[in-house]
């Protein structure tokens, strides 16, 4: 069966473009899948301004009940924290003698983060893409569901791999599986509302551009109403012209999964303020029951607890033989 594995960090609340652009198909993939998914609490302390240690275990705690609440299913998929499996950290260093300094250093995302910040950027920084490649594959993952963004991290993992398996194995016998990004569809990505030509972030300068999972309805209302469209009054998908427009439709057919083009026929003509309040109401309904669940699961959080620990044992029945494989094939005396 084809193996999934995704993971999220956790730094910042979970907001509509982590449900609607990752998290919604992370749940459809279980249907017929094996997946895997990991809080990754080692990347969210590779930059000193998003790692608060007085939060971290928290929000690790927080991400992990976001995504039972939303639907990733502890019997069907494994669930866990990557800083509860040593064996990632491990294969990491593994790999960091398999990567190339010059290719870490045209990460995209390691050039933006890193740019005008000197000695200050952590080593940590650097080998973020490394502990990535760790992440995918000791699973053996064969498809990784990402946004866009993380395109580079994903090739340079398949390049890992590849690597490894020409230098250490035989192609008969090749000890990693050579992993592909999927990617959820282009209707996936959320804008945020106050400036629609930029995606919905936790890094947002305003959160009044951004819908977090658990806020209250009356709060979405009113994001929903003062989000930023236009002033001609037509409501038709046009992301180029019309991007707070598009935005909020393809929202509105995300959360009542209808179609854009249906939904713009049937709302155009109607003026901007009864379809705001549609799309405000649709999204409200999409996350009540993430809500409620989140609820219930925040009330017992020993049981959530509970459910990452058995996932941490179950991943490392995956891990454990696959790093082992990794270490012999590298020529590391086994210890007698
Ligand atoms: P991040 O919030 O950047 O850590 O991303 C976590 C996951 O959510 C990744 O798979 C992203 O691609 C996805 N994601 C984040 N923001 C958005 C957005 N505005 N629209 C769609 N997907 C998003
Ligand atoms: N870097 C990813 C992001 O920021 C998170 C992540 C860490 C990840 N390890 C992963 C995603 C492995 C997919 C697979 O979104």
């Amino acid at each position: 069966m084809t193996r999934v594995f995704s993971g999220m960090q956790p730094s910042g609340d979970p907001h509509l473009g982590n449900l609607l652009g990752a998290w919604v198909n992370w749940v459809a993939m279980q249907e017929d899948r094996e997946c895997v998914y990991c809080v990754v609490d080692l990347h969210a302390i590779t930059s000193p301004a998003e790692h608060d240690p007085a939060t971290l275990a928290a929000r690790t705690l927080e991400l992990a009940t976001g995504m039972l609440a939303v639907g990733v299913d502890p019997q069907r998929s494994i669930l866990f924290v990557q800083s509860h499996l040593h064996e990632h950290a491990e294969c990491t260093w593994l790999f960091n003698c398999v990567a190339g300094f010059g290719e870490l250093r045209k990460m995209p995302q390691f050039k933006e983060k890193s740019e005008g910040k000197g000695d200050a950027v952590s080593v940590g920084l650097f080998d973020y893409p490394v502990l990535q490649a760790a992440d995918i594959l000791l699973y053996h993952a064969d498809e990784v569901p990402v946004g866009e963004d993380q395109r580079h991290h994903i090739e340079l993992a398949r390049d890992i791999a590849q690597r490894f398996n020409h230098r250490f194995a035989t192609p008969e016998a090749p000890v990693f599986t050579l992993p592909k990004a999927v990617h959820p569809p282009a209707a996936a990505r959320v804008m945020d509302l106050q400036d629609p030509t930029v995606k919905m972030s936790k890094s947002a300068s305003s959160e009044k551009g951004i819908i977090s999972v658990l806020d209250e309805p009356k709060r979405i209302e009113k994001k929903i109403k003062s989000a930023v469209t236009d002033s001609a009054g037509d409501i038709r998908h046009d992301r180029a012209a019309k991007p707070g427009v598009s935005n909020l439709l393809e929202i509105l057919a995300a959360a009542t999964h209808r179609e854009v083009d249906e939904l713009a026929a049937e709302y155009d003509g109607g003026g901007y303020g009864t379809f705001k309040l549609a799309v405000a109401e649709a999204v409200i309904e999409l996350l009540r029951p993430i809500q409620d669940r989140y609820a219930e699961l925040a009330d017992d959080p020993g049981e959530v607890q509970r459910v990452l620990a058995d996932g941490a044992d179950r991943a490392r029945e995956v891990a454990v033989p696959t790093l082992q494989h990794a270490k012999q094939a590298m020529g590391l005396l086994p210890r007698g």
